[in-house]
């Protein structure tokens, strides 16, 4: 043991043994507080506790002669987190200070945790003198933390197994509907062909016409429902893939190789359910360029764009053709159609002047369109 009076320090002093209350001010207010210290010594080989308070005692189980003289290790156990252990063995080579909550043990064995603070005490000439530690019961706390960790993960358990069943749910959701637009859209291709074979017995040139613009409604249709049943993005639909399948199929179809189409398409989705109105619109306009706005062998161009606009989807079909301004043909059927699905797109078909030929714009609001 150290000559405690030859030492010139506070906590060395007889004093610092002496009853509550006398000697040293700080000597009696660290043995009197409520919060467990104490002081080791890592000039003694193994540095040891040199003092403890009544606190720490109280803590630990442990009396005045069982702990004075030993390293802080007996406070160790068998679930004590080695790793902590070294933490506070570098900061004790380094002379840091450290704050580390560590599962200590009491005498008579329970454990409890230890949130413990520990730093170095340092002489003016920089030389090591203790460490001081205290140590705060913080069992609660931590077991309160341990509770919330668990639940915490069986949370997540929890979550990912019902995302996982939800994930399935989708999936088989989705196979269903893509059987069910691959049907729809195969049957449309039925309704297509009968309509097509009947036309061709059809003599009535004004009926043929007809049967064929019924036919092309029902080709926009179908056109929509191939591309639904692609779609690995179900509820959205890419309206610049529907607009090029559209339109490429409907110039092939027309054979007028000497009218020129030319695109112009923002990737844009569309809910599934929008996707019917654009894919009719867009048939209407560009048979209507195909069928009216140029001569029989008159060569032209036909401009398709869809334009991400705003907060709006901007639809345009143009031509270079004769020229139409739209103006006093709500009577015929293709134009009712047209300001029909324009309702149900909550807008409206302009025509809007432009020389050479037509331009219709649709501007379709972002509320309708996502
Ligand atoms: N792009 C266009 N260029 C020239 N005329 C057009 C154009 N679009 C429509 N029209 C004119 O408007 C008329 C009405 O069109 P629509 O209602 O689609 O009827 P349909 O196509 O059955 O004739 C057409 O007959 C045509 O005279
Ligand atoms: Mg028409």
């Amino acid at each position: 043991m150290n000559d405690a009076t030859n030492r010139n320090d506070w906590h060395q002093t007889d004093d610092l043994h002496a009853p509550r209350g006398k000697g040293d001010p700080f000597a009696a207010a660290i043995r009197a507080t409520r919060m467990p210290m104490l002081i080791t010594d890592p000039n003694q080989p193994d540095n040891p506790i040199v003092f403890a308070n009544e606190a720490f005692f109280k803590l630990t189980g442990y009396s005045h002669c069982e702990v004075i003289g030993k390293n802080c290790r007996f406070l160790q156990g068998p679930q004590t987190n080695f790793n902590d252990v070294a933490k506070i063995r570098d900061a004790v080579q380094n002379r840091e200070d450290i704050a580390v909550d560590l599962l200590n043990y009491r005498k008579d064995g329970s454990s409890f945790w230890n949130a413990l603070y520990m730093s170095p005490v340092i002489d003016e000439s920089g030389k090591l003198l203790y460490f001081f530690a205290s140590q705060l019961d913080v069992t609660e706390r931590k077991q309160a933390e341990q509770e919330i960790f668990q639940q915490k993960t069986s949370f997540e358990v929890a979550v990912r197994a019902r995302t996982k069943e939800l994930e399935r749910a989708l999936e088989s959701k989705n196979t269903l509907i893509h059987e069910v637009d691959h049907r729809v859209k195969n049957n449309l291709q039925i309704v297509a062909s009968l309509i097509l074979m009947q036309s061709r017995n059809v003599k009535d040139e004004a009926a043929r016409d007809t049967l064929r613009s019924v036919l092309g409604r029902i080709e926009a249709l179908s056109a929509v429902h191939k591309l639904l049943y692609q779609s690995n993005d179900l509820p959205l639909l890419n309206v610049a893939h529907l607009v090029r399948d559209l339109v490429t199929n409907l110039m092939a179809s027309s054979a007028r190789e000497n009218i020129a189409v030319s695109f112009d398409l923002d990737d844009i989705e569309v809910p599934a359910e929008k996707a019917s109105p654009i894919a009719l619109l867009i048939n209407e306009l560009v048979t209507n360029a195909l069928k009216h706005a140029f001569e029989p062998e008159q060569p032209g161009k036909i401009y398709v764009r869809v334009k991400d606009g705003d907060g709006k989807v901007i639809v345009e079909v143009a031509d270079d053709g004769k020229g139409f301004e739209g103006k006093g043909s709500t009577a015929s059927f293709g134009m009712k159609l047209i300001e029909s699905l324009g309702q149900q797109l909550r807008t409206r078909a302009q025509w809007v002047p432009t020389k050479p030929g037509t331009l219709v714009r649709l501007s379709v609001p972002a509320s309708q369109i996502s």
